[in-house]
């Protein structure tokens, strides 16, 4: 198992969870980006628990994929005078405008599970992310293990395009296999985080890879668009697991269930739980001014059928994914 010691155990022990009256007079406005996967619904429904375990008003707002709605929903919660902002980031770019709005207002902004690029930090307070080049470092590292010294054509779904996640997850996983030169990937295209998509584009990986026999690995971006392939590889009338590896991230109970039937050989957990980090980063800076440091890490751990995935498919069911 690898384990990153995240940042995040570190500061929480310094603030711990603060379930204060003051807690209970704070309004978030969260923008979140949609239900694209299975993890998405459970950082939504975390989000919501965590909110409630500090008697904090939280207000969401799904913004079906699109940043321009995001903005909206930025823009509104600025004129509704929240006292916080959480924003999951679709994608990197394209941002500074309307923080610089928030930040006017004197609201701060936490970013969750994605990053932004700006040359301007100040427009948010922190960030609660994993590091997500490691994720794909430690995916490809397995994959490098598990292969060998054999020749292993990989396949690579891709999340949103534009998302920080997405680049850094290829870049990671591309760094780490460049050590290897026996293995090489052959094809890379966006499955938009989704199953459905994750699906049609293995499939045509399969089609364009003599029936999916000229590949030895698929390696996707989160493990719904992972289901998704493993559907296509079985259709395909291949065994996903066997005749094809396959590796992503997130740690969802679906790729659990997909470990006991063999189906599916690694995957690199993110947790859903980053609101309760920002919370207790937000309280710690509202009510005493702590500044917290500008990124707080979440873990990253490897899994894989060895470590016992009913337990662990068990233990994530009520987690709302
Ligand atoms: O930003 C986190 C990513 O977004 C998750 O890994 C993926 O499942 C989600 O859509």
């Amino acid at each position: 198992m690898t384990l990153r010691i995240p940042f995040v155990a570190a500061f929480a022990a310094t603030t711990l969870m603060a379930t204060s009256a003051f807690s209970a007079s704070l309004t978030v406005g969260f923008s979140q980006i949609g239900s694209e996967s299975g993890w998405r619904a459970a950082e939504t429904s975390v989000s919501k628990s965590e909110a409630q375990k500090r008697n904090i008003t939280l207000k969401i707002a799904d913004a079906q994929q699109k940043q321009e709605n995001q903005i909206k929903a930025i823009r509104s919660f600025v004129a509704q005078g929240v006292d916080a902002i959480f924003l999951a980031p679709v994608v990197a770019t394209g941002w500074d405008a309307v923080l610089n709005e928030a930040k006017d207002a004197k609201i701060p902004v936490i970013l969750l599970d994605r990053d932004i690029e700006t040359a301007n930090k100040s427009l948010y307070l922190t960030a609660v992310t994993s590091d997500s080049v490691h994720e794909g470092v430690v995916a490809g590292e397995w994959l490098a293990k598990n292969v060998g010294s054999k020749p292993c054509n990989v396949v690579e779904l891709q999340g949103t395009v534009g998302a920080s996640v997405a680049t850094n997850r290829k870049k990671g996983f591309d760094e780490a296999i460049a050590k290897h030169s026996n293995i090489k990937m052959i094809r890379s295209q966006t499955g938009d985080f989704t199953r459905a998509k994750g699906k049609e584009v293995a499939e045509s990986f399969l089609k364009a890879e003599n029936g999916g026999k000229n590949i030895c690995a698929l390696y996707a971006h989160n493990d719904d668009m992972a289901v998704g392939a493993i559907q296509a590889i079985k259709e395909a009338g291949l065994k996903p697991g066997k005749d094809i590896l396959v590796v992503s991230i997130d740690a969802v109970p679906d790729i659990f269930k997909a470990f006991m039937s063999g189906e599916a050989n690694a995957t690199v957990e993110l947790t859903p739980n980053m609101a309760g980090p920002a919370f207790d980063a937000l309280i710690a800076f509202k009510e005493k001014g702590t500044v917290p440091p500008k990124w707080i890490q979440t873990e990253s751990k490897l899994y894989t059928p060895t470590d016992d995935p009913q337990k662990i498919y068990d233990s994530k069911k009520g987690l709302g994914y």
